[in-house]
């Protein structure tokens, strides 16, 4: 069985490295050829696709490239995950309305109203509504982001308006703070349908408990709660695998976000548990349709 890890070209991060090699040793363990491809070895036209490449049997897609997802899968390449589900796990505001659509619990949240490039939000009158409903602190994320460096907690207008005006164009959301939950969640790794991973992430200096901003971890074990409602969040978005962020809300678990290209590292590191070897059993169990 072949298959092409796809990887960012300007990307040049340890981080990202060293999810690279673990994906690539679990690959050779299981007797895979796996050979990893950045996005500008594979540069083509539209028009004249992936013409003259060997193609592979499966595609492991460690990148937002949607575009590039797209035309691999028009290839005929089975993409895990498929570009559909990068994208919307790539943008809060669409993760918000697909999780919805399948009655998962997320904190409440508004979309910011389109603005465009020239303008900006000129008018912020539309937070006289969601300050009404969702109070103060309210969250306010950037739809992209990363590591929790686009997600802000505003106490009181003036802050959320500084925010938002510094966001220019830029779409975001306004969220219910989860105050019970502030500053920890547990971070529930998902392969094909099942929990194979979980974590306790705190941080007692911020609301915000990613690693990667400073935050700790310790094992965990996810009870069925949050189990279920991470496994369903990755359903509804048709993931086959994610890292689930979730909440503790008052009255039970509720999703953060759906990352669909998880940094598994630290939960290698927390638990001892790979991703990456769940992954490829995954693959394989899919590619040879078991
Ligand atoms: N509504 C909320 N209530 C309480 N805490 C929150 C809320 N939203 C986010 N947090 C905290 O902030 C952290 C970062 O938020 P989130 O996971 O949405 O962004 P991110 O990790 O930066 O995103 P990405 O993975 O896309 O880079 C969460 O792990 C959680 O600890
Ligand atoms: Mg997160």
């Amino acid at each position: 069985m072949k298959g092409w890890l796809i990887v960012n070209s300007f990307v040049k991060w340890d981080k990202f490295s060293e999810i690279y090699e673990l994906l690539l040793e679990a690959g050779f363990s299981k007797g895979i050829d796996l050979e990893m491809k950045s996005s500008t070895d594979i540069f083509c036209s539209v028009q004249s696709g992936f013409e003259g490449m060997e193609l592979p049997d499966f595609v492991i897609f460690w990148d937002k490239d949607i575009l590039l997802a797209r035309r691999l899968e028009q290839a005929g390449l089975r993409l895990f995950n498929p570009s559909e589900s990068i994208e919307v796990c790539d943008d809060k505001g669409q993760t918000a309305i697909a999780l919805q659509a399948k009655g998962i619990r997320t904190p409440l949240t508004f979309l910011s109203p389109k603005a465009y490039p020239s303008f900006g939000c000129t008018d912020l009158s539309f937070l006289d509504k969601a300050e009404s409903v969702l109070g103060y602190p309210m969250v306010i994320k950037e739809n992209r982001g990363s590591f929790g460096k686009q997600v802000h907690l505003a106490h009181d207008r003036r802050e959320a308006e500084e925010l938002i005006e510094g966001f220019k164009e830029h779409p975001f959301i306004m969220q219910e703070y989860i105050a019970v939950s502030g500053g920890r969640d547990v971070r529930i790794n998902v392969v094909g349908g099942r929990v194979v991973a979980s974590m306790y992430r705190y941080n007692d200096n911020d609301f915000r408990s990613n690693i990667t901003n400073g935050g700790s971890m310790k094992k965990y074990d996810a009870d069925p709660a949050q189990a279920e409602i991470a496994v369903k969040a990755c359903e509804a978005i048709g993931l086959d695998f994610a890292g689930v962020d979730v909440l503790f809300g008052e009255d039970g678990p509720i999703i953060c976000e759906v990352n669909s290209n998880p940094h598994f590292k630290t939960t290698l590191e927390c638990t001892g548990i790979n991703m990456a070897e769940h992954i490829m059993a995954h693959i394989l169990k899919v590619m040879n349709g078991e």
